[in-house]
């Protein structure tokens, strides 16, 4: 749709962002079942960079689903849209500079193509968080898939609503069998090359 808008151009450029940083920008993307993990990784792992000196910003479903996205549901449609906000909202984070950290279970292949679309192939790192439906439900931590279970809460994740594994994940992590820091170790060992340390 033309809507007359023109792109504007700064003199403070990415690159000049990234220099003051001394650090690359990009987005660490976090897919999973509800309790599967995300959040706690991306708390753990945010922890660890911002003690390295490393500009970061946390984005989690729960918490973006409370405010600027508080107008959405768990249908496709919405969950399309909460992916596609968070993928702007995300893009100009990572234009600042800034490496995010986003914990969202993003359930269908094609919205999380469109992350890649909106921030480009090079600056997203996909984690797959696959810890099993099985050990998701065991956990329960927030009661939730009890609530789905007993048909009180529709379109859930796993249990009304389909979750469609990554085909190519950048990092696969199974928070059943490794402990947060052997995770976290897991993830740095991929980012850290990426970061481009100076
Ligand atoms: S997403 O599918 O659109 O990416 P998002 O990560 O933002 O989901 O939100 C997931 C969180 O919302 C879950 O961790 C859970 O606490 C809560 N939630 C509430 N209803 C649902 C539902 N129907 N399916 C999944 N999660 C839900």
């Amino acid at each position: 749709m033309a809507n007359n808008t023109f792109k504007q151009h700064f003199g403070i450029t990415l690159k000049d962002r990234r220099k003051l940083r001394k650090h690359n920008s990009f987005l660490i993307w976090f897919t999973g079942l509800s309790g599967a993990g995300k959040s706690t990784l991306a708390n753990a792992l945010e922890k660890v960079l911002f003690e390295r000196g490393i500009g970061t910003y946390l984005l989690d479903g729960d918490n973006v689903r409370q405010g600027l996205n508080s107008d959405l549901n768990f249908t496709e449609e919405g969950r399309k849209e909460n992916i596609r906000r968070i993928s702007e909202v995300a893009n100009l984070f990572v234009d600042s500079g800034t490496v995010v950290l986003a914990a969202f279970i993003a359930p269908f292949e094609a919205d999380r193509n469109n992350i890649r679309t909106i921030l480009g192939e090079e600056n997203v790192v996909e984690v797959y968080v696959s810890t099993s439906l099985k050990v998701c439900e065991e956990r329960d931590v927030k009661g939730l898939y009890k609530k789905a279970r007993n048909g009180e809460i529709p379109n859930f994740t796993g249990i009304s609503s389909p979750y469609e594994p990554p085909s190519s994940p950048d990092i696969i992590i199974d928070t059943s069998s490794l402990d947060v820091e052997e995770c976290v170790q897991q993830i740095l060992e991929k980012i850290i090359p990426k970061l481009g340390l100076k």
